[in-house]
């Protein structure tokens, strides 16, 4: 497991590749694997804005993309006083892909926070629904009553 201050200084890294042309709010995210492996994101902007992508889910396709499968932690770096969290969409992203890991946030001036994903995203919609919903539809009669 690496030291929270070497993954926080992965994401301070790779925050300066952030193509942030648009909104100039650059952020650098950095995962851990279980296996203590680090990859890195950047947020992507392009000029049609909602093409745009975070930091965060930058590093989980590119974590995924590269075959790593199951995460310990996640820091978020930007230039922000109030420390910035991952937005509504990435929280999704990682309670679906990586579960409750640990989020730390951090900025330029060095302060840093801790959360469980749980914490920031606490009712998840996920695929434990779905399988449900799966289930009930393969027996028609359930699936009768239910409609
Ligand atoms: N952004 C991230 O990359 N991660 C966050 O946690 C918040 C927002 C990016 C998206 C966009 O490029 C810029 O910050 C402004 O929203």
């Amino acid at each position: 497991m690496k030291k929270t201050s070497e993954l926080i200084a992965a994401a301070r890294r790779a925050r300066l590749k952030a193509r942030a042309q648009h909104s100039g709010f650059m952020v650098g995210a950095a995962i851990e694997t279980a296996q203590g492996k680090v990859i890195t994101g950047c947020n992507i902007e392009n000029s049609t804005y909602g093409l745009t992508v975070c930091a965060e889910r930058v590093a989980v396709w590119k974590a995924l993309s590269e075959g790593q499968a199951r995460f310990r932690r996640i820091a978020v770096v930007a230039d922000s006083e109030m420390l910035t969290p991952p937005c509504g969409p990435c929280r999704q992203i990682l309670w679906e892909y990586c579960g409750d890991i640990e989020v730390v946030l951090a900025n330029l001036g060095g302060s840093r926070k801790k959360y469980r994903l749980s914490e920031l995203f606490p009712l998840p919609f996920d695929n434990r629904f779905l399988n449900q919903e799966k289930t009930r539809a393969q027996e028609p009669s359930t699936k009768k009553q239910r409609q």
